[in-house]
């Protein structure tokens, strides 16, 4: 059976009941729960050691399902859907009156998103309910992008992971609010804020102090435990022999490989391209972190905007939000 229909079978029955499903989706692994179940919602939030004013997405089988969680759907959401859905792009709507508090945090607002997951999808359609789902992580940590991942983060906590392998994308979806009169982009992602304005026919606004809490965008969210630094390209060198002089231990995430003046270091080098880079970054972040070194330099990413996403979250992972 493709992709293990009778394990999706399970899964579904496991979500109807009320309890924890870790799934794969594009993004990065989701931890869902019926959303109309208020106690199995709850669960979430207890699982993630998570906030419980802190808003989860809502994954949907298809744009189909939004009028039963949003008050008005504004036009722009069947475009962007048929351009985007399914795929890594979140919509903010004001909520349907029958949206339970426990999903929105008790704002008037819902973020819905069909994700581009064979497994997710099928999971959905047999779960027959929207599935509230945040990443699979405790809060605060890097999202997982595949199974041992969350196995790592939450153990016995989640009744069911369905392994899917690695996450496509690896970085969350986009977070655009349509919530108000004006579109903002809340959290940048793999649907660029350009790709949204060839649909919206104008350039979402920035997030204000006004905009919905998102807990993305904390300080020290999707952070590592190692101390992070972003450094310029030509300084890595010479900022990691002095840690090393200075006799602190020292890994380097760069987008070259190590030059020959290098100090005895850790040395991952990765891809000179913004998908794949969001795709290997938070399997690398976790492979550093877990060696326990004293720092952890990061080679500062290029300014232009096809980085966006990755700016963003390594911006978070060093607590400067
Ligand atoms: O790619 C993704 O978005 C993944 C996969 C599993 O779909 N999910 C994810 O969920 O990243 P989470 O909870 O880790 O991050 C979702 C973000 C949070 O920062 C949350 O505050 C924001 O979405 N969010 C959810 N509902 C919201 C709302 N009504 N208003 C503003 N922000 C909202
Ligand atoms: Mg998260």
């Amino acid at each position: 059976m493709p992709f293990g229909l009778a394990a999706v079978q399970r899964a579904a029955e496991v979500i109807r009941a009320g309890g924890l499903v870790a799934f794969p989706t594009e993004t990065v692994y989701g931890l869902g729960a019926d959303a109309t179940n208020v106690a199995a919602v709850a669960r979430i939030f207890a699982a993630k050691e998570r906030p419980t004013s802190h808003p989860l997405i809502v994954h949907l089988a298809s744009a189909d399902q939004v009028a039963g969680w949003a008050r008005h759907v504004p036009a722009a959401v069947q475009r962007l859907a048929d351009r985007f859905w399914p795929g890594p792009l979140t919509i903010i709507l004001q909520r349907h009156p029958s949206v339970p508090d426990a999903v929105t945090g008790g704002q008037e607002t819902v973020g819905l998103r069909v994700p581009d997951h064979p497994l997710a999808l099928a999971l959905l359609g047999a779960a027959g309910c929207g599935v509230a789902a945040p990443s699979a992580n405790r809060f605060g940590r890097v999202s997982p992008t595949c199974a041992e991942h969350v196995v790592v983060e939450l153990g016995t906590r989640v009744d069911v992971v369905l392994d899917g392998g690695p996450c496509a994308v690896g970085l969350e979806s986009t977070i655009l609010d349509l919530s108000t009169g004006r579109p903002r982009l809340l959290r940048p992602g793999a649907v660029s804020a350009e790709a949204i304005a060839g649909v919206l026919g104008e350039m979402p606004a920035g997030r204000t102090d006004q905009s919905p809490r998102v807990p993305g965008a904390l300080a020290a969210h999707y952070a590592p435990d190692t101390p992070v630094q972003l450094v310029d390209g030509p300084r890595i060198e010479a900022l990691a022999e002095a840690l090393v002089q200075a006799g602190r231990t020292v890994a380097v995430l760069a987008r070259r490989p190590r030059s020959a003046d290098a100090p005895p270091c850790t040395w991952l080098a990765m891809p000179d391209d913004p998908g794949r880079y969001g795709h290997d970054l938070y399997a690398r972040l976790r492979e550093l972190d877990a060696l326990g070194c004293d720092r952890l330099l990061i080679q500062a990413p290029p300014a232009d905007s096809a980085w966006a996403a990755v700016q963003d979250r390594l911006r978070r992972a060093t607590g400067a939000g």
